[in-house]
């Protein structure tokens, strides 16, 4: 995701689009051994819990072979598959420049990587969130034409002032959404699969609320970024994802100004609800599963 508001300019060693080079060579065994522990977890854990897109991506992409990615064999497969690329970043971009970059099919991914003492929770995105976490969902056809779109949809929102309602979705579908299929729900949000924790409480812990995916319910419910989420929104395919978000917004953005947020736990009247939450690790203070 992307860093908030003002910016002076790319930081010194980055290009003016913010990107810098992956500089693959300069990985230590410590950092590339972090991967493979990460990696190792995750792809022993998501069979059966996350979606078939991005279990079908991440063979596709090949990232088995060990260790920290390196771009260039990453954006082989991507450019042909879908073209799109993954570039990297010294950290978060600022708002304008992250959605220039989806918009063009480029993915921001952050350089480095987490520690050895960080396995399990870190607050900025590390290149094991952006590219295990994110890029196999960009080699299915659909998914890659809504990020395209929610690029160019971002820029739009900046010039309305509507940024805080768009980055909702981001958050509720990119981030952490969940898809129904007919084998039960699966999992295609980077910010689930990612992470060990989150990819058994977002499908197994009755905490959570779970509810059909609302375009405008969505965007008027608040998130949290430190903790477990406390509602899922459900998809019933990427294609409806991509479907709903292909109308003109700014009449949406008119009614969104108006309207109140919605409490984070709040199951509506008008809600399809898939899990009547008890919210209880929220009640009990959360700090991610301890
Ligand atoms: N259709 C949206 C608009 O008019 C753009 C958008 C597309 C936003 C996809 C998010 C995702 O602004
Ligand atoms: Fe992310």
């Amino acid at each position: 995701m992307s860093a908030d508001g003002f910016h002076g300019g790319p930081p010194p060693g980055a290009a003016a689009d913010w990107t810098i080079d992956q500089n693959w060579d300069a990985y230590t065994a410590d950092e590339h051994a972090v991967w493979d522990v990460l990696y190792a977890r995750q792809a022993a854990l998501l069979p059966g819990r996350a979606c078939d897109a991005f279990l079908r991506g991440l063979d596709a992409l090949n990232l088995q072979r060990g260790g920290i990615p390196d771009f260039r064999q990453i954006n082989a497969d991507l450019e042909r598959l879908t073209g799109w690329a993954v570039v990297a970043a010294p950290g978060l971009v600022p708002d304008d420049v992250f959605f220039e970059h989806l918009a063009n099919r480029r993915f921001v991914s952050g350089q480095f990587i987490r520690k050895a003492d960080q396995l399990d929770y870190l607050q900025e995105p590390d290149i094991f969130h952006d590219v295990f976490g994110h890029v196999p969902m960009l080699t299915d056809p659909v998914f890659a034409d809504y990020m395209q779109a929610y690029g160019e949809g971002g820029r739009r929102a900046m010039g309305r002032g509507q940024l805080h309602n768009l980055a909702r979705l981001y958050w509720y579908t990119v981030e952490f959404g969940l898809l129904d299929t007919p084998e039960g729900l699966r999992i295609y949000g980077a910010g689930i699969v990612s992470s060990r924790a989150e990819s058994i409480f977002a499908l197994d812990d009755p905490s959570p609320n779970r509810l059909g995916f609302e375009l405008e319910r969505t965007m008027r419910t608040p998130y949290r970024i430190d903790d477990f989420q406390q509602v899922y929104f459900v998809i019933p395919s990427l294609q409806a994802l991509l479907d709903a978000t292909l109308q003109d917004f700014a009449p949406i953005y008119a009614r969104l100004d108006g309207a109140a947020d919605i409490a984070i736990d709040a199951i509506l009247p008008t809600d399809r609800v898939l899990t009547r939450g008890t919210q209880a690790y929220a009640a009990a203070g959360g700090r991610l599963g301890g």
